[in-house]
Protein backbone atom coordinates (compact mmCIF):
# COMPACT_ATOMS: atom_id res chain seq x y z
CA UNK A 1 0.00 0.00 0.00
CA UNK A 2 2.91 2.44 0.63
CA UNK A 3 4.32 1.96 -2.43
CA UNK A 4 1.09 2.25 -4.19
CA UNK A 5 0.48 5.67 -2.47
CA UNK A 6 3.72 7.06 -3.00
CA UNK A 7 2.78 6.11 -6.98
CA UNK A 8 -0.08 8.52 -6.87
CA UNK A 9 -2.57 5.63 -7.27
CA UNK A 10 -6.30 6.96 -7.30
CA UNK A 11 -8.52 4.31 -5.94
CA UNK A 12 -7.71 1.78 -3.18
CA UNK A 13 -10.53 -0.88 -3.29
CA UNK A 14 -10.73 -3.38 -0.23
CA UNK A 15 -12.63 -6.81 -0.12
CA UNK A 16 -12.68 -9.48 2.47
CA UNK A 17 -12.44 -7.96 5.70
CA UNK A 18 -12.49 -4.74 7.88
CA UNK A 19 -10.27 -1.62 5.70
CA UNK A 20 -9.74 -0.09 8.97
CA UNK A 21 -6.38 1.23 9.21
CA UNK A 22 -5.79 1.65 5.48
CA UNK A 23 -8.73 3.88 4.81
CA UNK A 24 -7.18 7.11 6.24
CA UNK A 25 -3.59 7.04 4.48
CA UNK A 26 -5.45 6.11 1.67
CA UNK A 27 -7.44 9.36 2.29
CA UNK A 28 -4.54 11.18 3.14
CA UNK A 29 -3.30 10.70 -0.64
CA UNK A 30 -6.15 12.32 -2.15
CA UNK A 31 -7.53 8.42 -3.34
CA UNK A 32 -11.51 7.47 -3.39
CA UNK A 33 -11.35 4.12 -0.95
CA UNK A 34 -14.08 1.17 -2.07
CA UNK A 35 -14.67 -1.80 -0.31
CA UNK A 36 -16.51 -4.64 -1.55
CA UNK A 37 -19.61 -5.75 0.82
CA UNK A 38 -22.23 -8.20 0.77
CA UNK A 39 -25.39 -6.94 3.16
CA UNK A 40 -27.01 -3.58 3.95
CA UNK A 41 -25.67 -3.52 7.82
CA UNK A 42 -22.09 -3.92 6.18
CA UNK A 43 -22.51 -0.97 3.74
CA UNK A 44 -23.71 1.35 6.59
CA UNK A 45 -21.07 0.43 8.53
CA UNK A 46 -18.31 0.74 5.90
CA UNK A 47 -19.87 4.17 4.80
CA UNK A 48 -20.11 5.44 8.14
CA UNK A 49 -16.29 4.50 8.51
CA UNK A 50 -15.56 6.70 5.87
CA UNK A 51 -15.60 4.75 2.54
CA UNK A 52 -16.63 6.47 -0.36
CA UNK A 53 -18.23 3.94 -2.82
CA UNK A 54 -19.48 0.93 -1.98
CA UNK A 55 -19.24 -2.19 -4.23
CA UNK A 56 -22.22 -4.73 -3.40
CA UNK A 57 -20.74 -8.15 -4.58
CA UNK A 58 -23.88 -10.98 -5.21
CA UNK A 59 -23.53 -14.79 -4.59
CA UNK A 60 -23.43 -15.37 -8.47
CA UNK A 61 -19.70 -13.75 -8.76
CA UNK A 62 -17.04 -15.99 -9.59
CA UNK A 63 -13.77 -15.33 -7.28
CA UNK A 64 -13.65 -15.57 -3.90
CA UNK A 65 -17.61 -14.80 -2.78
CA UNK A 66 -17.99 -12.82 0.87
CA UNK A 67 -21.65 -13.59 1.20
CA UNK A 68 -24.36 -15.41 0.20
CA UNK A 69 -27.35 -13.01 -1.17
CA UNK A 70 -27.18 -12.87 -4.75
CA UNK A 71 -27.12 -9.34 -6.79
CA UNK A 72 -30.51 -8.89 -7.18
CA UNK A 73 -31.68 -8.58 -3.75
CA UNK A 74 -28.21 -6.93 -2.12
CA UNK A 75 -27.85 -4.35 -4.47
CA UNK A 76 -31.60 -2.44 -3.92
CA UNK A 77 -31.03 -3.19 -0.12
CA UNK A 78 -27.20 -1.69 0.11
CA UNK A 79 -28.04 1.29 -2.18
CA UNK A 80 -31.41 1.71 0.72
CA UNK A 81 -29.08 1.46 3.14
CA UNK A 82 -26.17 4.34 2.32
CA UNK A 83 -27.75 6.55 -0.47
CA UNK A 84 -26.31 9.11 -1.66
CA UNK A 85 -23.11 7.07 -1.48
CA UNK A 86 -22.36 5.55 -4.73
CA UNK A 87 -22.90 1.67 -4.99
CA UNK A 88 -21.29 -0.29 -7.53
CA UNK A 89 -22.89 -4.20 -8.59
CA UNK A 90 -21.03 -6.86 -9.08
CA UNK A 91 -21.99 -10.55 -9.50
CA UNK A 92 -24.15 -12.42 -12.52
CA UNK A 93 -23.09 -9.19 -14.42
CA UNK A 94 -21.48 -9.56 -18.05
CA UNK A 95 -23.30 -7.86 -21.02
CA UNK A 96 -25.59 -4.46 -20.94
CA UNK A 97 -28.66 -5.85 -20.35
CA UNK A 98 -26.78 -6.85 -16.39
CA UNK A 99 -25.83 -3.02 -16.87
CA UNK A 100 -29.08 -1.90 -17.27
CA UNK A 101 -30.43 -3.86 -15.14
CA UNK A 102 -27.99 -2.61 -11.96
CA UNK A 103 -28.60 0.66 -13.15
CA UNK A 104 -32.62 0.26 -12.35
CA UNK A 105 -32.04 -1.57 -9.18
CA UNK A 106 -29.96 2.14 -8.43
CA UNK A 107 -26.05 1.29 -8.51
CA UNK A 108 -24.33 4.14 -10.29
CA UNK A 109 -22.41 1.32 -11.84
CA UNK A 110 -21.13 -2.25 -12.60
CA UNK A 111 -18.07 -4.14 -11.55
CA UNK A 112 -17.19 -7.43 -14.08
CA UNK A 113 -14.71 -9.86 -13.02
CA UNK A 114 -15.64 -13.19 -14.84
CA UNK A 115 -16.13 -11.31 -18.33
CA UNK A 116 -12.60 -9.67 -18.19
CA UNK A 117 -11.05 -12.99 -17.01
CA UNK A 118 -11.77 -14.45 -20.91
CA UNK A 119 -10.52 -11.09 -22.43
CA UNK A 120 -7.45 -11.33 -24.37
CA UNK A 121 -4.86 -9.36 -22.36
CA UNK A 122 -5.61 -11.24 -19.19
CA UNK A 123 -2.48 -12.91 -18.09
CA UNK A 124 -4.10 -16.22 -17.72
CA UNK A 125 -3.88 -19.70 -19.57
CA UNK A 126 -5.91 -19.73 -22.74
CA UNK A 127 -7.01 -23.19 -21.50
CA UNK A 128 -9.13 -21.60 -18.65
CA UNK A 129 -10.59 -18.41 -20.51
CA UNK A 130 -11.84 -21.26 -23.28
CA UNK A 131 -13.43 -23.07 -20.36
CA UNK A 132 -15.21 -19.56 -19.48
CA UNK A 133 -16.34 -18.98 -23.00
CA UNK A 134 -17.72 -22.61 -22.96
CA UNK A 135 -19.45 -22.85 -19.65
CA UNK A 136 -23.29 -22.65 -19.02
CA UNK A 137 -24.44 -20.77 -16.17
CA UNK A 138 -25.10 -23.98 -14.38
CA UNK A 139 -21.39 -25.05 -14.60
CA UNK A 140 -19.83 -23.56 -11.32
CA UNK A 141 -19.80 -24.46 -7.94
CA UNK A 142 -19.80 -22.24 -4.69
CA UNK A 143 -17.47 -24.44 -2.18
CA UNK A 144 -14.56 -23.53 0.18
CA UNK A 145 -12.51 -26.48 -1.81
CA UNK A 146 -9.59 -25.02 -2.86
CA UNK A 147 -8.21 -23.63 0.54
CA UNK A 148 -4.41 -24.01 0.24
CA UNK A 149 -2.85 -20.87 0.64
CA UNK A 150 -5.93 -18.77 1.37
CA UNK A 151 -8.21 -21.42 4.51
CA UNK A 152 -12.44 -20.71 5.28
CA UNK A 153 -12.54 -18.53 2.15
CA UNK A 154 -15.71 -19.54 -0.13
CA UNK A 155 -15.56 -18.80 -4.06
CA UNK A 156 -16.86 -19.88 -7.04
CA UNK A 157 -14.79 -21.88 -9.89
CA UNK A 158 -15.94 -23.98 -12.97
CA UNK A 159 -16.62 -27.72 -12.04
CA UNK A 160 -13.62 -29.17 -12.86
CA UNK A 161 -12.20 -32.89 -12.17
CA UNK A 162 -10.89 -32.03 -8.79
CA UNK A 163 -14.21 -31.01 -7.71
CA UNK A 164 -15.66 -34.36 -8.92
CA UNK A 165 -13.76 -36.48 -7.58
CA UNK A 166 -13.80 -35.00 -4.16
CA UNK A 167 -17.90 -35.25 -4.04
CA UNK A 168 -17.11 -38.52 -5.83
CA UNK A 169 -15.84 -39.19 -2.40
CA UNK A 170 -18.61 -38.16 -0.37
CA UNK A 171 -16.65 -34.57 -0.01
CA UNK A 172 -14.78 -35.81 3.11
CA UNK A 173 -13.27 -32.37 4.90
CA UNK A 174 -9.92 -30.51 3.96
CA UNK A 175 -6.75 -33.29 4.91
CA UNK A 176 -8.23 -36.40 3.71
CA UNK A 177 -9.56 -35.36 0.47
CA UNK A 178 -8.95 -37.73 -2.86
CA UNK A 179 -4.91 -36.79 -4.30
CA UNK A 180 -4.59 -34.45 -0.99
CA UNK A 181 -0.89 -32.87 -1.52
CA UNK A 182 0.33 -34.31 -4.41
CA UNK A 183 1.46 -32.00 -7.28
CA UNK A 184 -0.79 -31.14 -10.22
CA UNK A 185 0.86 -28.38 -12.44
CA UNK A 186 3.67 -25.75 -11.91
CA UNK A 187 3.80 -21.89 -11.96
CA UNK A 188 6.45 -19.60 -12.23
CA UNK A 189 9.77 -20.50 -11.78
CA UNK A 190 8.83 -24.36 -11.44
CA UNK A 191 7.10 -23.58 -8.26
CA UNK A 192 4.77 -26.54 -7.46
CA UNK A 193 0.88 -26.16 -7.56
CA UNK A 194 -0.71 -28.54 -5.16
CA UNK A 195 -4.47 -30.02 -5.65
CA UNK A 196 -6.82 -28.02 -3.53
CA UNK A 197 -4.41 -24.60 -3.51
CA UNK A 198 -5.95 -21.62 -4.15
CA UNK A 199 -3.29 -20.33 -7.44
CA UNK A 200 -4.89 -19.97 -10.74
CA UNK A 201 -3.45 -20.98 -14.33
CA UNK A 202 -1.68 -17.63 -15.48
CA UNK A 203 0.06 -18.30 -18.85
CA UNK A 204 2.92 -19.42 -17.31
CA UNK A 205 1.00 -22.30 -15.77
CA UNK A 206 2.14 -25.64 -16.80
CA UNK A 207 0.74 -29.38 -15.72
CA UNK A 208 -2.89 -30.67 -15.55
CA UNK A 209 -4.32 -26.98 -15.67
CA UNK A 210 -7.93 -28.64 -15.82
CA UNK A 211 -7.44 -29.83 -12.17
CA UNK A 212 -6.76 -26.12 -10.38
CA UNK A 213 -9.26 -23.49 -8.86
CA UNK A 214 -11.19 -22.12 -12.15
CA UNK A 215 -12.61 -19.34 -10.70
CA UNK A 216 -16.01 -18.06 -12.76
CA UNK A 217 -19.17 -16.74 -11.67
CA UNK A 218 -22.57 -17.91 -12.90
CA UNK A 219 -22.03 -14.87 -15.60
CA UNK A 220 -19.65 -17.37 -17.69
CA UNK A 221 -23.74 -18.62 -19.27
CA UNK A 222 -23.32 -15.55 -21.10
CA UNK A 223 -19.34 -15.19 -22.28
CA UNK A 224 -18.86 -17.23 -25.42
CA UNK A 225 -15.81 -15.90 -26.53
CA UNK A 226 -12.29 -14.53 -25.55
CA UNK A 227 -12.28 -10.86 -26.65
CA UNK A 228 -10.26 -7.84 -26.31
CA UNK A 229 -11.33 -5.87 -23.33
CA UNK A 230 -12.14 -2.83 -25.36
CA UNK A 231 -14.73 -4.21 -27.15
CA UNK A 232 -16.41 -5.69 -24.53
CA UNK A 233 -16.94 -2.22 -23.03
CA UNK A 234 -18.01 -0.79 -25.99
CA UNK A 235 -20.59 -3.95 -26.42
CA UNK A 236 -21.74 -3.13 -22.64
CA UNK A 237 -22.24 0.20 -23.42
CA UNK A 238 -24.20 -0.08 -26.68
CA UNK A 239 -26.46 -2.94 -25.25
CA UNK A 240 -26.99 -1.05 -22.55
CA UNK A 241 -28.44 2.05 -24.50
CA UNK A 242 -30.48 -0.11 -25.89
CA UNK A 243 -31.74 -2.07 -23.56
CA UNK A 244 -32.56 1.21 -21.59
CA UNK A 245 -34.84 2.47 -25.05
CA UNK A 246 -36.43 -0.69 -24.98
CA UNK A 247 -37.67 0.09 -21.60
CA UNK A 248 -38.46 3.51 -22.08
CA UNK A 249 -40.50 2.88 -25.36
CA UNK A 250 -42.54 0.20 -23.42
CA UNK A 251 -43.37 2.57 -20.41
CA UNK A 252 -44.17 5.36 -23.59
CA UNK A 253 -46.58 2.72 -25.62
CA UNK A 254 -49.11 2.01 -21.79
C1 LIG B 1 -10.25 -14.82 -10.96
C2 LIG B 1 -10.89 -13.81 -10.07
C3 LIG B 1 -10.08 -13.11 -9.17
C4 LIG B 1 -10.62 -12.14 -8.32
N1 LIG B 1 -9.79 -11.46 -7.46
C5 LIG B 1 -10.30 -10.44 -6.73
C6 LIG B 1 -9.44 -9.63 -5.93
O1 LIG B 1 -8.23 -9.84 -5.86
N2 LIG B 1 -10.00 -8.59 -5.24
C7 LIG B 1 -11.35 -8.31 -5.30
O2 LIG B 1 -11.79 -7.35 -4.71
N3 LIG B 1 -12.17 -9.11 -6.01
C8 LIG B 1 -11.69 -10.13 -6.73
N4 LIG B 1 -12.54 -10.91 -7.49
C9 LIG B 1 -14.00 -10.75 -7.38
C10 LIG B 1 -14.46 -9.67 -8.33
O3 LIG B 1 -13.95 -8.44 -7.88
C11 LIG B 1 -15.97 -9.55 -8.43
O4 LIG B 1 -16.58 -9.43 -7.17
C12 LIG B 1 -16.63 -10.69 -9.17
O5 LIG B 1 -15.80 -11.18 -10.19
C13 LIG B 1 -17.95 -10.22 -9.76
O6 LIG B 1 -18.69 -11.28 -10.28
P1 LIG B 1 -18.58 -11.79 -11.80
O7 LIG B 1 -17.39 -12.70 -11.78
O8 LIG B 1 -19.87 -12.50 -12.02
O9 LIG B 1 -18.38 -10.61 -12.68
C14 LIG B 1 -12.02 -11.88 -8.36
C15 LIG B 1 -12.83 -12.59 -9.27
C16 LIG B 1 -12.28 -13.53 -10.12
C17 LIG B 1 -13.19 -14.26 -11.09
Amino acid sequence: MQVSLEEGVPVFSFFWGDPAGYREPAHDAGAVVMHTVSSAQEARRTVEAGTDVVVAQGWEAGGHVWGEVATFALVPRVVGAVSPTPVVAAGGIADGRGLAAALALGAAGVWLGTRFIASEETPFAPMYKDRIAAAAETDTVYSSLFDLGWPDAPHRTLRNSTIDRWEAAGRPSSGSRPGEGETVATGRHGAPIRRYEEALPDAETSGDLEALALYAGQSCGLISSVEPAGEIVRRLVAEAVQTLDECARLVESN
